[in-house]
């Protein structure tokens, strides 16, 4: 049996690492040589396993069963009106108080040629789980190419019929986690589309909005600090950027969605997905009162997350991807972080 403490840890021949541990999957470590061979761990987080334990349990895990916020925690399905838990007030966020975060994922060696290495983590959600209906079987493959890919392969299958968005919570700090803030990062998005969010619901409003003209217009690549610090409405809202992107031409086929880059370093990531969305998180909540790598506090905009996703609040609006998972069916999502 897997330990929450129990730490993975994938290489392949280019000398990129993986480090994961049993607790909600948690990627605690990805170093990545920059244009000169100089390693440095790209994703922000503690200085050791006790101090992820212990610390923001969102930091590089498996979120689920919902990632992302359900309004108010409510959804109808087949005519039964369901209450999840209010974790974010006023709403439901990533799967609730308990959520696949939190849980000790099953991990065993996954063998596939593709891979250089590779993981499967596995964990059954039972019936009524957070009170989602549907036992809920879910695997996800971590897998290291030697093309420098690091995949998360989801899989999952239910027994009634059920909600499902499954991400992962890696926030990216391509200079190295502990150096300092995001805002240099170059960041372009594959979405001529966002949903915006209001105050009032905490969320997305069910508005599909064009970024021409705003400061969500990542098409050109842009600086992120440059949107953070604008006085878009949308940007005040939540001292950066807390957005869902709508990845265009979707079609349930892996495509680009982002490109980061950290001219510094020279460090270079790609996001690819099957997904319809993509949630641009700078990390705003923030304030530097921990301690992470490199003995450095972990400030507003120490990191970026790109988790790809189904959009939020989906099960509530008839017009977002459908996020609805029936038995015999399998709910599949790939995500492709590629470094160069
Ligand atoms: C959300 C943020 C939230 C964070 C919690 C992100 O996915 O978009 O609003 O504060 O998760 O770690």
């Amino acid at each position: 049996m897997t330990k929450a403490s129990d730490v993975f840890t994938l290489k392949n021949a280019n000398n990129i690492e993986v480090t994961f541990i049993g607790r909600g999957g948690q990627v605690i470590g990805i170093k990545v040589p920059d244009a000169k061979g100089q390693i440095a761990d790209v994703v922000i987080g503690y200085e050791n396993v006790d101090a992820a334990l212990a610390g923001d349990g969102y930091f590089g895990a498996l979120c689920g069963r919902y990632a992302n916020r359900i309004v108010e925690g409510k959804f109808e399905l087949d005519g039964t009106k369901y209450q999840l838990d209010i974790n974010n007030e006023p709403n439901h966020l990533h799967g609730g108080n308990d959520g696949f975060n939190n849980r000790v994922w099953d991990v065993k060696p996954y063998a596939d040629s593709k891979y250089a290495q590779a993981y499967k983590l596995s964990i059954v959600s039972p019936d009524g789980d957070q009170k989602y209906p549907g036992e809920l079987t879910v695997s996800v493959i971590y897998g290291l190419t030697d093309d420098n890919e690091f995949v998360i392969d989801y899989t999952a299958e239910t027994t009634k019929p059920t909600i499902i968005n499954l991400t992962s919570h890696a926030y990216f700090n391509l200079k190295g986690a502990g150096t300092g803030t995001i805002e240099n990062h170059v960041l372009e998005l594959n979405a001529d589309k966002y949903t915006p969010i209001s105050a009032e619901l905490g969320t997305v409003t069910g508005e599909i909005a064009e970024v021409k003209g705003t400061a969500m217009d990542f098409v050109d690549a842009k600086k992120i600090g440059e949107a953070c610090k604008s006085d878009d409405p949308q940007v005040k809202l939540v001292d950066g950027i807390d957005h869902n992107f709508v990845i265009n031409s979707y079609d349930g086929r892996l495509k680009l969605a982002a490109r980061l880059t950290d001219s510094e370093s020279g460090r270079e990531m790609e996001v690819f997905t099957d997904q319809p969305g993509v949630q641009i998180y700078t990390g705003s909540h923030f304030d530097g009162t921990e301690t992470g790598k490199l003995g450095t506090p972990i400030v507003k905009w120490a990191g970026v997350a790109l988790e790809t996703q189904i959009f939020p609040d989906s099960p509530n609006k008839d017009h977002f991807p459908n996020a609805v998972l029936r038995p015999g069916e399998t709910y599949k999502h790939t995500c492709v972080y590629k470094f160069s």
